[in-house]
């Protein structure tokens, strides 16, 4: 690995990363608490196509090769979202949770907060690994689910359990659709066949809320439940709505960082039932988790699987994302819960 050291990478837990690390939290708290001083009206929601640039997305971004997200992804889920630890930063540091068992319990908490009984129509979009349903089929062998991503890696990975006879994915009752939410008919889902429908770290990549949750409208059975889970923060940061001028575009194009305030704004065509905030320290301890073993497998990446360039995108992409978690305790910047039921 010296010849990453020479070219400027340095691996998880060195002095030089950390330092560069620190900088960028003290950078970004002093940012927010200027933001925090001014700030203005609701982001606007409501322009443009529903998803902006999925097929950019999924080339720099999750179509990336497996061997990269099986290094660092827990073993039991295959999760790409934040894992639970606890309710206050306090908490998080103390939780003795492995990766694996704070996913399990992520997805026990979005189970019970969208009040999941286990005889419903439910609708995932954008389902990455299948990390959810994996979670549910343990608890809830009767669920019927569809899933959607537009990603070939992750579809790739969903159908090849779907082929093996003893896996829960296997059977009838479980669906995958492997295209762009936006590009599906409500008719070729069923309109108004959904008990529940919901999301886990995809909001941020939809431009505009309005087509998205008036398309969920048509889709829910009256009296249906949406259910979101996604990154957000306390403050509106202008910057962060605007993926082409910042690096949130660099990572994810198309990307986006709502306002909490805009989530729970969207009542256009649902009633908010309740919205809980999650103390952003928790996505800053699962990255961390993810930022470690994607070292401790660096090896298996580098060369083969990823070029010098592709290790520093990566490198950069965890410290990066945990600096923005980790300002005031992560009180400011972490994930929303938001449940809606249709008018
Ligand atoms: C951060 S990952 C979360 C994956 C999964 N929900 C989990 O928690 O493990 C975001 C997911 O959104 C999906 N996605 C992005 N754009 C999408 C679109 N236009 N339609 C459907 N899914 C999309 C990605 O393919 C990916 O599966």
């Amino acid at each position: 690995m010296d010849k990453l050291q020479d070219a400027g990478i340095f691996p998880y837990g060195s002095e030089q990363l950390s330092t560069y690390q620190k900088h960028l939290i003290r950078y970004l708290s002093r940012e927010f608490k200027r933001l925090e001083a001014r700030q203005g009206a609701v982001a606007i929601s409501n322009r443009g196509p529903m998803w902006g640039q999925t097929g950019e997305l999924m080339e720099h971004h999750y179509d990336e090769d497996d061997r990269l997200f099986s290094t660092f992804l827990d073993q039991r889920h295959k999760a790409y979202s934040m894992a639970y630890y606890g309710d206050t930063a306090e908490e998080v540091k103390a939780s003795p949770l492995s990766l694996e068992e704070a996913q399990t319990r992520k997805f026990k908490i979005i189970s019970e907060r969208a009040g999941i009984r286990g005889d419903e129509k439910i609708l995932n979009i954008g389902c990455g690994f299948g990390s959810l349903e994996s979670y549910l089929y343990s608890i809830y062998p009767k669920l019927e689910i569809t899933s959607v991503t537009p990603s070939t890696v992750q579809a790739d990975y969903i159908k090849e359990k779907k082929s093996e006879c003893a896996h829960p994915f296997h059977g009838k009752r479980f669906t995958l659709i492997n295209d762009d939410f936006a590009n599906i008919q409500p008719e070729t889902l069923g309109l108004e066949s959904f008990d529940l429908i919901l999301s886990i770290g995809v909001l941020e990549h939809v431009n505009n809320l309005y087509t998205l949750f008036s398309r969920l409208y048509q889709l829910l059975k009256p009296g249906g439940k949406t259910f979101h889970h996604l990154i957000t923060s306390r403050i509106i940061i202008p910057n962060f709505l605007d993926s082409d001028n910042t690096l949130i575009g660099k990572y994810f194009p198309g990307g986006k960082v709502w306002p909490f305030a805009t989530l729970e704004a969207q009542h256009d065509f649902f009633q908010l039932e309740q919205s809980w905030f999650i103390n952003g320290m928790n996505y800053y301890r699962t990255l961390d988790q993810w930022h470690q073993r994607f070292w401790e497998n660096i090896e298996q990446l580098y060369p083969s699987v990823l070029s010098e360039e592709a290790i520093k995108h990566w490198n950069d992409y965890f410290v990066l994302c945990k600096a923005c978690f980790a300002p005031e305790d992560g009180a400011v910047y972490g994930n929303g819960h938001f449940l809606y039921r249709k008018n």
